[in-house]
């Protein structure tokens, strides 16, 4: 029993990278970026269970538009139920890799991912799949639009950093979260 539990959460770190979902003290620093006052194209990568999707639906105006994107269908039953509670917002459930959702230029004003960056490290590809997304999220951003991601112990900032030409709007650190991280706010 006890390999099994070691089994499975090896495995949820290894895929999703991350042990429980995230904290409402994180999806509130992260999401407490985003200014809901005017009508928004959103993009919501790595949805998980739905800890972000929740809170962004919620402050959500009935006249933004909110793409959820999570490449495992195991987790649409959270966020078909979400979607179900707020049937006056405008939210579409995309499963597939989030590659698919950036061929439009300059077309969300937000983009919040929950991707595990560094685990994108260990493919055998010289990062070429790392740097593909990152300016994807770039491309698909509008000018003036804000990407915000989290990761844990400051990975991957430079690479975003170099792929968005400057340097980092801000990093906030969210110790309490398991693991502690670190939310990086980028504008392009
Ligand atoms: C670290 S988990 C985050 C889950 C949730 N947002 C949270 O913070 O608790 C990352 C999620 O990204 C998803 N994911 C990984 N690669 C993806 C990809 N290429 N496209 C879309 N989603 C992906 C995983 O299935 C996983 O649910």
């Amino acid at each position: 029993m006890a390999i099994n539990f070691y089994r499975k959460i090896k495995r949820s770190i290894q895929e999703d990278g991350l042990i429980v979902s995230s904290s409402v003290f994180l999806v509130n620093s992260m999401v407490g970026k985003i200014d809901f006052g005017r009508a928004l194209r959103i993009l919501e990568i790595g949805s998980g269970k739905g800890p972000f999707t929740r809170e962004i639906i919620r402050r959500m105006s009935p006249d933004s538009q909110l793409d959820v994107c999570e490449i495992k269908s195991e987790y649409n039953p959270w966020i078909e139920e979400l979607m179900a509670q707020h049937p006056d917002k405008q939210v579409t459930l995309y499963n597939g890799c989030v590659t698919e959702l950036l061929n439009n230029a300059d077309y969300y004003d937000v983009i919040v991912s929950s991707l595990p960056l560094k685990n994108f490290e260990r493919m055998k590809d010289q990062n070429a799949f790392l740097y593909r997304i990152i300016q994807g999220f770039r491309f698909a951003l509008k000018d003036g639009g804000i990407y915000l991601q989290y990761q844990y112990f400051r990975s991957n900032k430079a690479d975003i950093e170099t792929v968005f030409g400057k340097v980092m709007d801000e990093v906030d650190f969210v110790p309490l979260n398991i693991l502690p991280a670190f939310v990086y706010s980028m504008t392009k």
